[in-house]
């Protein structure tokens, strides 16, 4: 995803100026059953810890999670001392000494910069609203600001699950269904199923409920975690060839950190790195089209896609506006001095600098997809 942040950032700017919408960058859903890994992957997708996991029912409300793409803090420092107090700061954040933080909605005024108190956060909040194991639909809202993220919305939900356990409700598969279809069905939203390597594909209730909105499976990318958890003697090889169920934007295995590895606190890096050796010595024709890095660029050349589809509109508005002040320009009538033949030129260059800009980002995309989405180094 990293090098999307340069060009998207490059490009809201540009958005901005034109006065058009930000592009919406698709918000992206994690859906399965209890356990099969969801806020794991997650976590593995923005490269830090502070989702609650772990066996049994952990993820009791939607967590809405906005990624905030921020300058660096260095930056945001320059940005307030050179500005000085009287003019308007180009930092959005001051005061903000931290390169990332997290604020919640239900305590916006206070700062989080130990990802690890962001957890607690999230569970005690959890439980505020819930008790013994129930279910909410209300969601959390937590926003990370990071110069290492894409502006992009994670939705982190309760798993599916069919008996009820504590206080949870007779009708608790139901409810858990209607939350999930409340999410998925918005036609932004791109649904990451989660289905474990060790269960029946077959029976997946996550695909079931994608293919409810998306049937022509549009927006459903299947991940298949746990892969290291299988049975002696059986394999996912089938199931990842897609010869078991087919799924158009592609089907990927992952191996995320067991129980074990959380509760000796083992990092992402050391569980990415795990993971690749694992993938190259079980499934060697695969290991390239497998793994947490390979899902991250696969979500990067989706978002790429997206991109590209919004830019005619942006060039449309590029020129327009460009119509206009030319237009506007010459209702001046002729030039006293040489003063308008330099706003022309700062017009003109405004426009072939967006122009170009928009151009070069097409141009990008192209070579990355020629190459099948190699280019986008992660
Ligand atoms: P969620 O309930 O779907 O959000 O699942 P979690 O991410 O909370 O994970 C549930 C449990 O499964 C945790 O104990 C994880 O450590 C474990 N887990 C998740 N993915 C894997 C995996 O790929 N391999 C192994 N061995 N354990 C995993
Ligand atoms: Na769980
Ligand atoms: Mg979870």
């Amino acid at each position: 995803m990293e090098t999307l942040i340069p060009i998207i950032n490059r490009l809201q700017e540009v958005f901005l100026t034109v006065g058009a919408e930000i592009i919406q960058l698709p918000q992206i859903v994690v859906v399965g059953s209890q356990s099969s890994g969801k806020s794991s992957v997650l976590e593995s997708l923005v490269g830090r810890d502070f989702l609650p996991r772990g066996s049994g029912i952990v993820t009791r409300r939607p967590l809405v999670l906005q990624l905030v793409n921020v300058p660096p803090l260095e930056e945001r420092r320059k940005q307030d001392n050179g500005n000085g107090a009287q003019h308007n700061s180009q930092n959005n954040y001051p005061g903000i000494k931290a390169e990332e933080w997290g604020t919640f909605l239900h305590c916006k005024n206070q700062i989080f910069t130990d990802f690890s108190e962001i957890r607690k956060e999230i569970e005690e909040e959890t439980d505020r609203s819930t008790n013994n194991k129930g279910i909410s639909p209300e969601p959390i809202y937590l926003k990370i600001y990071s110069p290492n993220v894409l502006s992009l919305t994670l939705v982190d939900l309760p798993g599916i699950t069919k008996v009820p356990v504590g206080d949870q409700p007779e009708d608790i598969e139901t409810q858990v269904q209607e939350m999930i279809l409340s999410y998925i069905s918005n036609p932004n939203s791109l649904i990451l199923c989660v289905s474990p390597a060790n269960s029946d594909l077959a029976t997946s209730d996550a695909l079931k409920l994608a293919r409810e909105v998306d049937p022509d499976g549009r927006r459903t990318l299947l991940v298949v975690s746990k892969l290291d958890l299988m049975d002696a003697g059986t394999d996912a090889l089938e199931v990842l060839l897609g010869r078991i169920i087919p799924v158009r934007l592609g089907i990927i295995g992952v191996v995320n950190r067991s129980q074990h590895d959380l509760n000796i606190q083992k990092s992402l890096d050391d569980s990415c790195k795990d993971e690749q050796v694992f993938l190259q010595r079980h499934y060697p024709s695969l290991a390239s089209r497998c793994g947490s890095r390979y899902l991250a660029r696969t979500l990067s050349r989706l978002l790429m896609h997206h991109i590209r589809d919004c830019l005619p509109e942006l060039k449309t508005r590029v020129t327009v506006l460009t119509a206009q002040y030319q237009s506007r320009l010459n209702s001046y009538g002729q030039p006293v001095e040489d003063h308008s033949a330099t706003l022309l030129q700062i017009v003109t260059k405004f426009a072939t600098d967006y122009c170009n800009t928009i151009e070069g980002t097409a141009r990008h995309i192209q070579t990355s997809e020629l190459c099948g989405g190699a280019r986008i180094c992660y």
